[in-house]
């Protein structure tokens, strides 16, 4: 079984390059944000509030409810909502089961697994076999998120509203006390500032295959 552990800050292109090492090496793929994003929206939906652990708990009990390819979890007010519930530690542990036993039994046997989160590499699965942190700085982050919304139609007032959402969301993901969003001591480092998909996707390759 080979464990590919994919972290970084929200827009890093994280979730792009875990589908496209899962398709090349035929691995399962699990975007661990969309079990965040899924309690997150359980929580809206019953008009909760994400930062009460009572009412994210109980939603993270019924997170196998939710349709993963709900289009409603990829809104912005979801991965608020989602970055939220992450901070309370009883949801963590909730999900933690299932993350791993993911990557321990991949479905559909497949021979290995590809997981993009923010701690794969240092709680979920800390024996995976390549670990890659990958990041590109807030602005880059939020000028690519902006053009994936807005094509060339966006406002400036737009863009600045993405990017304030992504210092938000970073300052709580990087700060909160459990499991916090920082590279695992051995995980390879991965700028994409000045990359596009194509050789970020090509150089994780290299680093996998030694
Ligand atoms: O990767 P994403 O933007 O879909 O994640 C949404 C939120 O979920 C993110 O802001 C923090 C949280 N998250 C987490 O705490 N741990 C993970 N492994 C994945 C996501």
């Amino acid at each position: 079984m080979t464990v590919i552990a994919i972290d970084g800050p929200a827009a890093s292109g994280k979730g792009t390059l875990a589908r496209k090492l899962a398709a090349h090496f035929d691995f399962a793929h699990l975007d661990t944000g969309a079990l965040y994003r899924a309690v997150g929206l359980l929580v809206l939906r019953s008009g909760g509030n994400p930062e009460k652990a009572e009412d994210a708990v109980a939603a993270a009990a019924k997170v196998a409810d939710v349709n993963l390819d709900d289009p409603e979890l990829r809104t912005e007010s979801t991965g608020a909502a989602a970055s939220k519930v992450a901070a309370i530690p009883e949801v963590r542990q909730i999900l933690l089961e299932y993350q791993r036993s993911f990557a321990a039994h991949p479905p559909r046997g497949k021979k290995g697994a590809v997981l993009d989160g923010r701690d794969i590499g240092t709680v979920i699965c800390p024996d995976a076999d390549h670990k890659i942190f990958i990041s590109a700085d807030v602005e880059t982050r939020a000028k690519r998120r902006f053009l994936e919304l807005f094509g060339t139609q966006g406002t400036n007032e737009e863009y600045q509203k993405i990017l304030a959402e992504l210092r938000e969301r970073d300052d709580r993901d990087m700060n909160r006390s459990t499991a916090p969003l920082k590279p695992a001591e051995n995980a390879h480092l991965l700028d994409t500032t000045n990359s596009d998909i194509e050789a970020v996707f090509e150089r994780a390759l290299s680093l996998i295959n030694g």
